[in-house]
């Protein structure tokens, strides 16, 4: 627990960063070594319904990961099936695993979220994606998932709620500020990261891995209004 306190001691504080004048979707994605980004046109999107969808299967969670974390749990909507881990871990060809990925029981369940993912979510193909449980008191250690030399923003982590003493944090990078009304935010998790739940609610998240394809048009617009808006926001002081 010490490592923990410390490391939120450490790392507690939201580190605002200057947004060129300019939109540059190159520089953004792979040279800014920014270690999350607010894709905030989404900010409008159904996340309370999500949440709800998300709580009512709440006793259907598997554990997650319960060598770094404490009341982790998962439960997987689109994957090989509710309890889908790395598509690495299958002993399979990773193109082998794509193949199999399908919807699992938990979208039937799961309406809005699943419009969300087909209608609104800009990528042609989906990987995996979990519901992510964090139990009041519960904690992810520090921890790292992918190496230095591979820096970007990359997977999407959607806060369904954020409830006010629920912290995820960096290091050297600070608070990455998810709004408990829900938001979307892609991430560079070749940062070491940990996760506090100091809260007495249940903290749902939902990661998205996917790829483009071809919808690297709505994609492009998602960041571009997104970085406009973002940086607007910085000058009103709201972010
Ligand atoms: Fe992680």
């Amino acid at each position: 627990m010490q490592e923990l306190e410390q490391f939120h001691q450490n790392n507690g504080k939201v580190i605002n960063k200057q947004y060129p004048d300019l939109f540059d979707v190159q520089w953004l994605l792979e040279e800014s070594q920014w270690p999350y980004f607010h894709l905030s046109a989404l900010d409008k999107n159904p996340f309370k319904g999500m949440y709800h969808e998300a709580e009512n299967l709440i006793d259907k969670f598997h554990s997650h990961r319960d060598d770094y974390g404490h009341g982790w749990k998962s439960l997987t909507l689109h994957g090989l099936d509710e309890d889908t881990q790395s598509l690495n871990s299958y002993g399979l060809e990773r193109d082998e695993v794509l193949k199999q990925l399908d919807w699992t029981w938990v979208a039937d369940k799961c309406p809005e979220t699943k419009k969300f993912l087909t209608d609104v979510w800009p990528a042609e193909y989906l990987n995996r994606v979990r519901f992510m449980l964090l139990e009041p008191g519960g904690y992810i250690m520090p921890h790292q998932d992918r190496p230095d030399a591979e820096k970007r923003l990359s997977v999407c982590n959607i806060s369904l709620n954020n409830p006010e003493g629920c912290v995820f944090v960096m290091k050297d990078q600070g608070i990455v500020p998810f709004k408990n009304d829900g938001s979307a935010f892609l991430m560079d998790i070749s940062n070491v990261h940990s996760v506090w739940n100091r809260s007495d609610k249940p903290r749902i998240h939902m990661i998205i891995h996917s790829e483009i394809g071809r919808r690297a048009r709505d994609f492009f617009y998602i960041l571009r209004k997104s970085y406009y808006t973002n940086k607007d926001r910085l000058h009103e002081g709201l972010e």
